[in-house]
């Protein structure tokens, strides 16, 4: 029997909850595909950081680095400010195991309330192949003239040619094992330095796969197809902001937050991936037990299909669906009444 090594980092707010949730339907996959799981849970969080002044131990990088893969729930919650709390945790991991794709699949599940609901599932089947480890999340740049008339904050954003490259290329053999097209989401119009280099890189790369389709489109205008026209959208390669921006607006068309699950991966498996749902904590309605924890458990099936456990993985996705379309145990934010744990509970029984 296969057993597995996974961390498990619930985190702050409704992380907490949902991952409970992905971890009981995960234990279910497990004992009905015939492998094990041998979890080690870690308190890392906004309330160790109150505790003990760091959001994790100075060898937490080493402590991870062992494991098969990881679950986090979410990090962040008022009392510690969120640079702190992201650059102490979350982003930390993402570089040091070179969780360079942000893989985020956009699909419209059955029984969701969105703007695009009623549509057909083929008509919007998207992935967002985000830039996870550089771009505009960097700490270059300065508060200068503090407190004065002039006084300013300059950010600097870092594509290097390998960072840009890579992605695009996991884009493109992404793309090409779906036999779809690659979008580039760009703003060559507005940005002078960055996007002309990224545009440059996207059309080099593109000339290597002349079977894979593949176009720009602006941000901006990108984000509106999403909404208008997903029929026209297959993989989407974006930069770490873009790609972050564009991942909540997808969630919200396939019917909110509660439904987009993400993995950070680390494609030549020499380190282990993280697999989380988009969305954050969610203060607003953290400790009520209502959250979604939909996407906390399709990033689960993300992580068996990381795994090799593809098959478990699949069942997972369609335990989910058939939970979703019987609509009976629905969450407040997909116009239901039930909790957390008796949703993660009614996908666990699917399986
Ligand atoms: P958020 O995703 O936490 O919440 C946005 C809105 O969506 C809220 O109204 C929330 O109630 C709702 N929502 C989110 N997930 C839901 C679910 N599963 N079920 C039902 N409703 C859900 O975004 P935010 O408010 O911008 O951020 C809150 C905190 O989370 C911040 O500290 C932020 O930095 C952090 N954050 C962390 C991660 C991560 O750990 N990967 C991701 C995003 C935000
Ligand atoms: C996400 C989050 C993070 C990101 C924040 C919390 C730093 O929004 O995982 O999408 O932007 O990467
Ligand atoms: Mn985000």
């Amino acid at each position: 029997m296969n057993t597995y090594r996974i961390a498990s980092i619930p985190g702050d707010g409704i992380g907490v909850d949902v991952t409970a949730e992905a971890r009981k339907v995960l234990d279910q996959a497990a004992s009905r595909f015939g492998f094990g799981l041998e979890w080690t849970e870690f308190d890392w969080s906004c309330e160790r950081y109150s505790k003990t002044g760091t959001m994790m131990p100075e060898d937490g990088i080493e402590r991870l680095a062992p494991f098969d893969a990881v679950l986090l729930g979410a990090v962040g919650f008022p009392g510690v400010p969120d640079h702190v709390s992201l650059w102490g945790l979350l982003i930390p991991i993402r570089r040091a195991f070179s969780q360079y794709v942000n893989l985020r699949p956009v699909r419209l599940l059955p029984g969701t309330s969105s703007v695009l609901a009623g549509r057909g599932a083929e008509e919007l089947e998207m992935v967002i192949v985000r830039e996870n480890s550089e771009g505009e999340y960097s700490t270059l740049g300065g508060r200068h003239n503090a407190g004065q008339p002039g006084e300013f904050a300059l950010q600097e954003s870092v594509f290097t040619r390998v960072g840009v490259e890579r992605i695009i290329r996991y884009a493109f053999e992404l793309a090409r094992a779906r036999t779809g097209r690659v979008t580039s989401a760009t703003k060559s119009n507005g940005i002078i330095h960055t996007m002309p280099f990224w545009d440059e890189v996207f059309a080099a790369v593109a000339a290597e796969y002349p079977d894979v389709s593949s176009d720009q489109c602006h941000i901006d205008a990108l984000a509106a197809r999403v909404v208008q026209q997903p029929d026209r959208i297959d993989v989407v390669v974006a930069s770490n902001l873009f790609g972050d921006i564009l991942s909540d607006l997808a969630a919200a068309v396939t019917g909110g937050l509660g439904m987009a699950p993400s993995g950070n991966i680390n494609p030549p498996g020499e380190h282990p991936s993280m697999f989380e749902a988009v969305h954050g904590s969610a203060p607003d309605i953290a400790g009520q037990g209502i959250a979604n924890p939909v996407a906390q458990v399709l990033a689960s099936a993300m992580l068996l299909e990381h795994l090799g456990e593809k098959a478990a993985a699949q069942a997972v996705n369609t335990a989910v669906e058939t939970v979703l379309a019987e609509g009976g145990t629905l969450t407040p934010d997909l116009g239901g009444r039930s909790t957390t744990e008796e949703l993660g509970s009614a996908i666990a029984a699917a399986l």
